[in-house]
């Protein structure tokens, strides 16, 4: 407790603008993991106006689309290169009756929304629009199947829906909605969190229905499925200790969500409206995940150690209070440079442990937690995350660089300790070297050397995410409020550099 406040105590009487002092040696020479594309990945639920309204209109909309889809959303989505999305949920998923979303959309039946709110949904997206969507941002599509509430027959059936070329009932009926060719589908889950809202089972028993249903999720005319098993909360070890165990040999991939939440009852806290020692707080939950993820790592290494089964991460971000005003249960929250953060220090850790962690989808894509975009009616923001994300984007399919980092730490609220810069780098096809940097110190910015060994820098160029408070963001009044700009603090020295990062910054940098 005594060392927590004075970690606090020190980092609020910090001067303004004074510098702290950092060093990364880059070891090129040791790259030999790339860094799965997957791992920047995306989820869109049925959940608030994440689908209906974010991404989807309809085509009698007011609001510019093609066929259904925003073009605003799906022009940022495409820079944005969303390598993988996540559907139709998290909980919503084992309530969902796929079959309910196809047909001519009149004559879709509706459901109630039990999870989120209440709000009745009218299927009217459904498998094809969904697919579809996958197609025109050039992403995989990663489905999510019902075991709660679903029976192994209904699951088989969307496989051979989606997947089957010809010549089965399911293929028939897709052909006479429209679609004549099958879509490529491999990432398919079954099931979502089935310790709770997926069907509040035990490892044990969940373990069996996983190895059941997976059994009928066949691989038709060339599709391969990558089947992902529902994976454990945070800090349940057990869980993942009993699947691997039961059904390890079954499995393509482990699920594992963690959400940077200040706890699961009462309130979690306002996405705009909070102290310093609240943000350090933050990057120390948000970083809590790289000892959860280890733990984790270190019980399927145990039963499979050649890391055949990939560790998904399908579920993480920020988990705040809801915006005031907005409908109970609709999850829709601001996002600031915090939430930045968040992103670039997560990311950060997923580099290091691409060996093992395959995918990961950050929750959720519009309009729900830590989102990308954010939308009402006609119009649209990108949220600081957006901005990590894109800049981020160099990085997918790019060999992991490992590093040595040095730098301040600080301890803060709960006694984490905190370091005050994080970064990763990686090589491209190219040859060409970006190397992410974040200073989450409010208040001095960081004199960093930067070393890259045999590498000898000729150019650097960068982009620079800040902003003037931590708790800045992107309304529809100022949507430019927190956006890259061109960094010039990057200086090339004797074939290493030296980086002036300030305050509370986010840089991507493009070494040559
Ligand atoms: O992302 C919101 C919800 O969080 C998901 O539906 C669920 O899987 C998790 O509990």
């Amino acid at each position: 407790m005594k060392k927590t406040l004075v970690g606090l105590a020190l980092l609020a009487s910090m001067p303004m603008f004074a510098q702290q002092k950092a060093s990364i040696t880059v070891r090129p020479d040791e790259g030999k993991e790339i860094i799965s594309k997957h791992i920047y990945g995306q989820f869109a639920e049925h959940l608030g106006t994440c689908i209906y309204g974010g991404l989807w209109v309809g085509k009698n909309s007011t609001i510019a689309n093609t066929d259904g889809y925003r073009n605003d959303v799906l022009q940022a989505l495409k820079e944005l290169k969303v390598p993988v999305l996540r559907w139709p949920g998290g909980c919503f998923a084992d309530e969902y009756h796929w079959m309910d979303g196809i047909g001519p959309q009149e004559n879709r039946p509706r459901m109630v929304n039990n999870n989120w709110g209440g709000t009745v949904e009218d299927n009217s997206f459904g498998t094809h629009e969904f697919l579809n969507l996958c197609e025109m941002l050039g992403c995989e599509p990663y489905i999510s199947g019902n075991v709660g509430s679903g029976s192994v027959e209904e699951m088989a059936k969307w496989v051979e829906y989606m997947t089957a070329e010809q010549g089965s009932p399911m293929a028939k009926l897709r052909k006479e909605n429209g679609r004549e060719k099958p879509w490529k589908v491999k990432f398919f889950g079954v099931g979502n969190e089935s310790w709770g809202c997926g069907g509040s089972m035990r490892p044990e028993y969940y373990a069996d229905l996983y190895r059941r249903y997976q059994t009928y999720c066949r691989n038709y005319d060339g599709n391969r499925l990558y089947k992902i098993a529902s994976g454990a909360s945070d800090y349940d070890y057990e869980w993942t200790e009993v699947l691997m165990k039961n059904a390890g040999g079954h499995m393509n991939g482990l699920s594992l969500h963690y959400y940077t939440v200040m706890g699961w009852t009462g309130s979690k806290g306002s996405a705009t409206k909070f102290t310093d020692e609240d943000h350090y707080w933050t990057m120390g939950k948000c970083l809590e995940i790289e000892p959860v993820i280890q733990k984790h790592i270190a019980i399927m290494d145990k039963y499979d150690p050649q890391k055949r089964v990939g560790l998904m991460v399908d579920e993480w971000g920020t988990w705040w209070d809801e915006e005031p005003g907005t409908i109970s249960g609709h999850l829709y929250q601001q996002n600031t440079m915090r939430d930045a953060f968040v992103a670039s220090l997560s990311l950060d850790v997923f580099h290091k442990y691409v060996d093992r962690i395959k995918m990961t989808n950050i929750a959720q894509i519009a309009n729900v937690l830590q989102s990308m975009i954010l939308t009402k009616e006609d119009k649209m923001v990108l949220t600081p995350t957006y901005h990590v994300f894109r800049m981020y984007n160099v990085h997918q399919d790019a060999t992991f660089l490992p590093m040595d980092l040095k730098c301040n730490r600080e301890i803060v609220r709960d006694d984490r300790i905190v370091p005050m810069v994080s970064a990763t780098a990686s090589r491209n096809a190219d040859g060409v070297i970006h190397i992410s940097l974040s200073n989450v110190h409010l208040t001095e910015a960081q004199e960093i050397d930067i070393n890259l060994d045999n590498f000898k820098v000729k150019s650097v160029t960068g982009e620079i995410l800040t902003a003037k408070n931590i708790a800045d963001y992107n309304s529809f009044e100022n949507p430019n409020v927190v956006a890259p700009k061109a960094f010039n603090g990057a200086k090339v020295n004797k074939g290493a550099l030296k980086v002036t990062l300030p305050a509370k910054s986010i840089v991507v940098l493009e070494v040559k």
